[in-house]
């Protein structure tokens, strides 16, 4: 998929793009990373790329569907030596991450093509959060890709929006970002760096 007008420009037309641009620019040959929701393996793919042979990626996904989709694009792609899929809740993080990680990926939500009734939702996204920013080495990343155009999809930014407002400020640098020539209800992103 053509994703810039030149190969070495990065599109931003929208939060997974600006969220892909910045893993690019935080991840590194050997980091271990999650995608804490793995989907259709978009962000996994490229986290796996990104790592190299000698690093980690843990992909969390409560729909087995989802990981046996990502299987087949990882080893289509040669990288499934690289990624562990773990068919849980993120949530449970935690128990399966070696820390410390580079960064941490979430793309909330419903699985794109799949059944719209199954979401991820703000107690277990903020305990998965939460989780994520004890796993983090310093400078590490927690991106996060909002959506509230879905039932509960409101209710979930703004949990999430409150959650991120609330780190102390010595500890991790929050960001809030959204494309402001967009209805309100388009996606937005969240980027938390911990602090050095
Ligand atoms: C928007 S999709 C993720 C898209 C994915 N990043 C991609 O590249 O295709 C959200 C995913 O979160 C998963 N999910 C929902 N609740 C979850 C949980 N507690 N832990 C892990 N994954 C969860 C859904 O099954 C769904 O596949």
């Amino acid at each position: 998929m053509k994703t810039s007008i030149a190969d070495d420009i990065p599109l931003l037309s929208g939060p997974v793009q600006l969220s892909h641009s910045i893993i690019r620019t935080f991840v590194r040959n050997g980091d271990r990373v999650v995608d804490a929701t793995c989907g259709n393996g978009n962000d996994t793919c490229l986290l796996a790329e990104l790592v190299g042979p000698q690093g980690t990626v843990w992909a969390f996904d409560i729909q087995k569907t989802a990981l046996e989709e990502t299987s087949v694009r990882l080893a289509a792609l040669g990288l499934e030596k690289r990624v562990q899929l773990v068919h849980t809740g993120h949530e449970f993080m935690y128990e399966y991450v070696v820390p410390t990680v580079s960064a941490v990926v979430f793309n909330l939500g419903y699985l794109p093509g799949g059944d719209r009734s199954i979401i991820t939702r703000p107690d277990t996204t903020l305990r998965a959060l939460d989780q994520s920013l004890q796993l983090l080495s310093p400078g590490g990343i927690l991106a996060v890709t909002v959506y509230s155009g879905h039932a509960g999809g409101a209710h979930e930014k703004s949990s999430v929006f409150t959650w991120a407002a609330a780190l102390p400020q010595q500890a991790f640098h929050s960001w809030r970002m959204g494309q402001v020539n967009t209805p309100a209800n388009a996606p937005s992103f969240i980027l938390i760096q911990k602090a050095v």
